[in-house]
């Protein structure tokens, strides 16, 4: 299997599919809403930013699996020798909205470990990428966590799912962890794109990210990149996040002790 070839054409997708989106923008967007629920919008770019990748994909690795967010069929092995985890956008609420914060996030997994992963946020012009074992980058350049060690000197950004919205007790336990951490920490944000807010901790502009609820492409390429740029990631009870997960810590590696004695578990 060509790992290195996977890499380079996620790259190259990244950018090409996260530009012309871009470009697209204002004049050509269309909102629907999934199942007809008003919290949960999808506009046609997030599709056809979908359809671009996956061609790209299909046309040279026909047999690979692919796990991406638009897609019906989600039943598939995240285990898989070969398996691509694909967010078109992530942050399409922002997107949609006409904030610059969303990206484009492409990670390849093999027997479910990730091998590289790459975030492209055309707006800014920010590409972060990292490769197993490589370091992790920003626009060429190495990035690493910062070297903050206390919560309190600490700016931590989080998501709230809108799923939340509809459930009782979870939602009554969740909240009362936001509010923790917002006691703690030096400042809390929600900025509504969760890969980008893991690779801003792995660029050391940020020293953690505590999520819930999310997919697999809503993390999985960012924590690769977060892992290399030498942060640390792990469920609320401090195990090894896996693809299946949903509630994570994502760290500057120097604070997580302190925030897993804060989440909820
Ligand atoms: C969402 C964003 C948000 C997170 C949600 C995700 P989407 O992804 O990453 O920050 O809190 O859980 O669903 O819908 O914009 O791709
Ligand atoms: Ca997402
Ligand atoms: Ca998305």
């Amino acid at each position: 299997m060509d790992v290195e070839q996977r890499y380079r054409l996620a790259k190259q997708i990244a950018t090409k599919v996260g530009k012309k989106i871009s470009d697209l923008h204002f004049d050509q967007i269309e909102i629907e809403f999934k199942d007809k629920h008003l919290e949960d919008p999808v506009t046609n770019l997030d599709k056809l930013a979908q359809k671009l990748i996956v061609e790209s994909i299909k046309e040279k690795f026909d047999s690979d699996h692919i796990y991406a967010e638009e897609n019906q069929a989600h039943n598939i092995d995240l285990k898989s020798t070969k398996l691509w985890v694909i967010d078109p956008i992530d942050g399409t609420a922002n997107f949609m909205h006409g904030s610059p914060f969303w990206g484009v996030s492409i990670a390849f997994a093999h027997n479910g470990q990730v091998v590289f992963g790459l975030v492209f946020c055309p707006e800014l012009d920010f590409l972060y990428e990292a490769f197993n074992g490589k370091g992790a980058y920003l626009n060429g350049n190495l990035i690493t966590v910062s070297k903050i060690a206390l919560l309190e000197h600490s700016l931590i950004t989080s998501g709230i799912t809108h799923n939340l919205k509809k459930e009782t007790e979870k939602k009554e336990k969740k909240l009362k962890m936001f509010l923790k951490l917002f006691e703690k920490a030096q400042r809390l944000r929600i900025l509504g794109s969760s890969v980008l807010q893991i690779c801003e901790v792995a660029a050391g502009h940020s020293e953690a990210f505590v999520g819930t609820g999310l997919k697999a492409w809503d993390f999985a390429a960012a924590n690769k990149i977060l892992e290399e740029a030498g942060g640390k990631t792990s469920t609320m009870n401090n195990q090894p996040v896996i693809l299946g997960h949903q509630d994570m810590i994502c760290s500057n590696g120097l604070i997580h002790d302190q925030l897993l004695e804060l989440v909820d578990r």
